[in-house]
């Protein structure tokens, strides 16, 4: 398929998203240069094609006397179109972002009663990716919910222009079972994920930071819900934020940043990077940047994947690929280093597998016959791709 003609949300949209690293402190240079970056690196090669600007982008006092959002000109001096210009230039699709409610969570104008003036305006901006947050509006409500969501995935429709249709309220009303219907490509599954393997309680918010670890067993709860055009999303990656950025939550070690890919991967999470990635170090980009990894999470069967056994601290998990091999990760979510006896009946192979590699190392596994034992350290995820 050409990319024309490729549905949206195929396989789950990859990109970079401005909120994790850089909060409210965004720019139009921070964008323009992020862009110059996500090329340079090999990072779009690599599938990382939608650039998302977050939250306070507008001026926060409100609307012009047309009732129009505005781009802060401190922020974005030449305005969205121009920026939208420059990215499209180099190849990339533009986001955005706005709220269901009054205001967004950090306080700026938000969309609620002005779906069709908003989503207008993005449209002659260029705009092709909406994140729509949901601060501000009753929460547990599913009826409000859907109604607000349907209100702009209607307004979307009508501006006749491609959108993406992000949805982020949280997972608390349920959008695995109705986004699809409101026009939704992806919807978030939980509230922000911090740059911690456990929960944080954030005293300030009233609520936790989730970590990647409860991640894990959210994806689980939820695997049935994915698939081409429409996706869990699990959140933005924190991987290469190392304890800077907006997500702060002291930063994990190499090892659990390769469980996060791996398991955003296995669960086809869409995956938006979050750090600076004009300063990306080497072993943020091996994790970034293994195709055969991305492989698993592009996927055109689209199946996200499960938890099929429990060894001690380790889990194996699986996930069908449309060339009818498997994709195979054991994820240690406890303390100690474990050696796991991986079994081929365990992941529902008949036979021997005729090839088994480890897409981490990249090395083809010779002696995988009936059984392989695979040491996995702690919070480490090895990942396989398994021929039949
Ligand atoms: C919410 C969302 C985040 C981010 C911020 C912006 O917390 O869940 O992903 O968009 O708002 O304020």
């Amino acid at each position: 398929m050409t990319p024309s003609t490729k549905a949206l949300a195929s396989t789950p949209p990859m990109g970079w998203n401005s909120w994790n690293m850089f909060g409210p402190n965004i720019s139009e240079a921070s964008v323009r240069e992020t862009a110059d970056a996500l090329v340079s690196s090999g990072l779009k090669e690599c599938g990382y094609g939608y650039i998302v600007i977050d939250d306070c982008w507008s001026k926060k006092d409100g609307r012009d006397k047309n009732g129009d959002l505005v781009a802060d000109p401190d922020k974005f001096p030449n305005g969205m179109k121009a920026l939208a210009e420059y990215v499209h230039n180099l190849g990339f699709k533009i986001g955005i972002y706005s709220d269901a409610a009054e205001k967004t969570c950090g306080g700026y104008p938000g969309s609620y009663l002005f779906e069709e003036q908003d989503t207008q305006l993005w449209a002659s901006w260029g705009i092709d990716f909406l994140k729509y947050d949901y601060c501000h509006a009753p929460l547990f409500d599913q009826a409000i919910a859907i109604e607000r969501y349907t209100r702009m995935g209607e307004a979307l429709r009508k501006t006749k222009r491609e959108f993406l249709f992000s949805l982020c309220e949280w997972g608390n009303q349920s959008p695995h079972l109705w986004a699809r219907k409101v026009g939704g490509h992806m919807w978030r599954v939980s509230g922000d994920v911090f740059d911690s393997w456990i929960n944080i309680w954030m005293k300030d918010w009233n609520t936790y930071g989730i970590g990647v670890d409860v991640s894990i067993d959210i994806a689980q709860d939820l695997y049935e819900y994915g698939g081409p055009g429409g996706w869990n999303d699990l959140d933005m990656l924190v991987v290469g934020l190392k304890g800077r950025g907006q997500i702060s939550g002291g930063g994990m070690s190499f090892l659990e940043y390769q469980t996060h890919m791996s398991m955003w991967v296995m669960a086809c999470s869409p995956l938006m990077i979050g750090c600076d990635v004009r300063k990306m170090d080497s072993e943020t980009a091996s994790l970034l940047m293994n195709r055969d990894v991305l492989a698993i999470n592009q996927d055109s069967l689209g199946k996200p994947a499960r938890r099929v056994r429990r060894i001690g601290s380790c889990e194996i998990w699986t996930k069908r690929l449309a060339d009818s091999s498997m994709a195979v990760a054991v994820v240690n979510r406890g303390s100690r280093g474990e050696d796991v006896i991986l079994k081929a009946r365990d992941i529902g192979l008949l036979e021997t597998p005729k090839l088994a590699r480890n897409l981490w190392s990249g090395q083809d596994i010779a002696d995988f016959k009936v059984e392989i034992t695979q040491r996995v350290e702690p919070h480490e995820t090895i990942l396989f791709k398994i021929q039949e």
